[in-house]
Formats: structure tokens, sequence, C-alpha cells
């Protein structure tokens, strides 16, 4: 048997018809750039994701560097996040000239561990930005609340948590903004890029819209400098079409991942693994199922390959330990748990589609490694 990591295919099955539909009335429209397809979008994405407001844009990273250019991040303007992300949550801010100052992760939830952030602030910070990683929200309250305290925005960092809560609160709703990311593989993915962000804040959202049109108050009239990160009506067209099933496919994919853990928990491994912690407070959208193998992560990749079982390491590097940011000074051993959390993690294969036969499989052959 062959399990990929993810199966696009079985989503665009079920939706052929009214996919190709869709991109026929765009066809048919000629009209390709921020038109009506992207102000709909715009409009069911504020409502999905309880916010005032959202802007659609060219991708998640760019949803990231607006949010930051809308918070004026300059120069030495340092902004609190976690070294256990994708790369674009720290790129976006020393693409500004803004130092990302990192705090470790807790190494239940892989989120930033909030206990932790009250010693990172310092005069120069601007911005908490946490990541709510694998689709589980990371713990708002005491964000929001040292954000509260210490005039800092909050910016949430939702490219893989559309549809997550934390206590009710939908992700992209708790922070000053929200950014998202519909990358192809996200639980709602486009044709391609695209992104967008969420906020309650109407001078923000103004501001958002002017800065992905080259800071444009009319077509020629710049008020600042922004960027072209506009997203296009066919990737519109294609969400639009996708949204609707999108509460469905998180619930799957949380089903998925209670079948995961029973059946990891009743396989009796020889050696040890650590299945997904989920928090009460929130919904957890499964964007990704992922394991923890203390010492034997990279052979059980390797095992799980040979019997066509597909896994992904999210993340092998740490932030901190990326090249490009040597120039911060952080070393080895500066962050412990993200390092802990790079070596031990795995992502198993999660999505709607997935067969109850594909995941007994996943389980048999992870129950024969032989370690
Ligand atoms: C946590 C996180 N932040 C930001 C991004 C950037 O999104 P995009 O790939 O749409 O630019 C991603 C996407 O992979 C992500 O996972």
């Amino acid at each position: 048997m062959n399990v990929p990591l993810l199966d696009l295919q079985a989503q665009y099955v079920s939706l052929r018809d009214g996919l190709h539909q869709a991109i026929e009335r765009v066809m048919v429209s000629q009209r390709f750039v921020l038109g009506d397809e992207v102000r709909q979008l715009e409009s069911s994405i504020a409502d999905y994701c309880q916010a005032k407001h959202a802007i659609a844009c060219a991708s998640g990273s760019d949803a990231l560097l607006l949010a930051l250019m809308a918070l004026d991040i300059q120069a030495g303007d340092e902004v609190i996040t976690t070294p256990f992300s994708f790369f674009a949550t720290a790129a976006a801010i020393t693409r500004l000239g803004g130092r990302p100052v990192f705090v470790d992760i807790d190494p239940q939830t892989y989120n930033l561990d909030t206990s932790r952030v009250a010693d990172a602030i310092t005069p120069r910070t601007k911005v908490i930005m946490p990541v709510h990683l694998y689709g589980q929200c990371a713990q708002m309250d005491p964000l929001l609340e040292l954000g509260k305290r210490h005039r800092l925005a909050v910016v949430e960092d939702a490219a893989q948590a559309i549809g997550a809560t934390d206590n009710e609160r939908r992700a992209g709703s708790m922070g000053l903004v929200g950014c998202f990311s519909f990358y192809p593989t996200k639980n709602l993915g486009g044709a391609g890029d695209g992104g967008i962000l969420t906020t309650n804040d109407d001078e923000m959202a103004q501001r958002l819209r002017r800065l992905r049109t080259h800071g444009g108050v009319t077509e020629y009239e710049h008020s600042e400098v922004g960027i072209n990160s506009r997203l296009d009506e066919l990737q519109a067209a294609v969400l639009r079409v996708k949204l609707p099933s999108l509460d469905e496919w998180s619930e799957e994919r949380g089903k998925k991942a209670a079948i995961y853990s029973r059946l990891l928990h009743d396989a009796q491994l020889s050696f040890p693994l650590i299945i997904p912690y989920v928090r009460e407070e929130g919904r957890h959208i499964f964007h990704q199922y992922v394991i923890r193998v203390p010492g034997n992560r990279d052979a059980l990749m390797e095992h799980l390959k040979t019997r066509g079982v597909g896994t992904k390491v999210y993340y092998p590097i740490p932030l901190h330990r990326q090249e490009c940011f040597s120039y911060l000074g952080y070393k080895e051993g500066d962050f412990p748990e993200s390092e802990s959390a790079a070596r031990e993690t795995l992502a198993l294969p999660v999505y709607p589609e997935l067969t109850e036969a594909q995941q007994a499989y996943v389980v048999d052959a992870i129950r024969s490694f032989p370690h």
C-alpha cells in the first residue's frame, strides 16, 4: 500500500465541476486581479474567522510582511516570536530591518511558551507574533494580556490554523492582525499562492488595503510605499468553491487524528512515541498530525519510506540556527525545546480522505520498525 503525506487528487475529484465552473467564470469575465471574486472571498473569510475585515494578498508570507509594515516595524525594532516555525515567520521581521527575538516553545504544543515571553520584552519590543503551529492555537490570553500591559501589538501567524479556536475565539480574530496562507497544501488551499489578513480594526484594514497595492490612496496617488501583493481572481474563485467544505474537512482531519492517537496508543510499541497533545481550550484543525520519536526519528522516517508511507519533518532546523540569521548571535542550546522538537518530530499523512485502512497500515508500519 502507498500512503502519501497528502493526496490533493481526492479533494479535486469531489469538487471538480464546481472548480471548473469557477475558473470558467473568471475566464469569461477577463477580470484577473482584485475583482468581485476577491471581494466576496474577503467577506466570506471575515465571517468565517469572526473578524470585521479580511484583506486578501498574494501569500501567507506577504500577509506577515504587510502586517508588520502596517505596524511600522523598522530597523532595530524587536518582534518576539518562536524559533520553531516556517522560515517566513522570521523573514518577514528581518526584511523590514526588525530583529526577531526568539522565545522557546512549550514541548507539548510546539507553540510559544507563554510563560517565557515577559522576560523577552525590552524597550525596543513592538510586536508579539505567536504562530498557531500545525493547526492548534497558541495560548492567546497571556499574550494578549502582555500586549495590553506593554502596549505591544499581537500579530497571529495563523497560516496553518484557519478555523482553529482558543476559548471559542477563532484564529486571526484575537490579535490586532491575523495572517493566513492559502498555499495548496493548507487546509484551505488554492491553486497556487495566496494569503489573507484579518483584523477588527478599521484603520488597520484600510492601511493594509493600501499597502498591498503599492501604498496607493488612488491608482496614481501614493501616501507611502507599499508592495504589490494582490490576490488573483482565479485563486479567489477556487477558494470560494472550497470554503464551504472547510469545516467538514477540518472535522475529518480531527477524526483521523483521533484514530491515529487511539491506534498508536493501543499498538504497544516497543519504543517511545509521543502523540500530539490537544489543548482542551480550543479546536485543533490538524493541519499536520505530528508525532515525536526521541532518538529514532530519522530511522523511523526511512523505515516508513520503504513501506510506502509519506512523512515529513516540519521543521528540521529551528530558525535561530539558520545561516542567514547567524548575525542575530544565537547559538545551539539557546532554545533546547525547539532544538529537540526539530530532532524528534515527524508528520504522518493526514487529510480528510485518508481511509481507516490506510491509517491502520501506517500504524502497522510504525509497529514493525526494527529499532
Ligand atoms: C507558519 C507559517 N507562516 C507563514 C507561512 C507562509 O505562507 P505562504 O507559503 O503562503 O507564503 C507558512 C506557510 O507555509 C506557514 O506555515
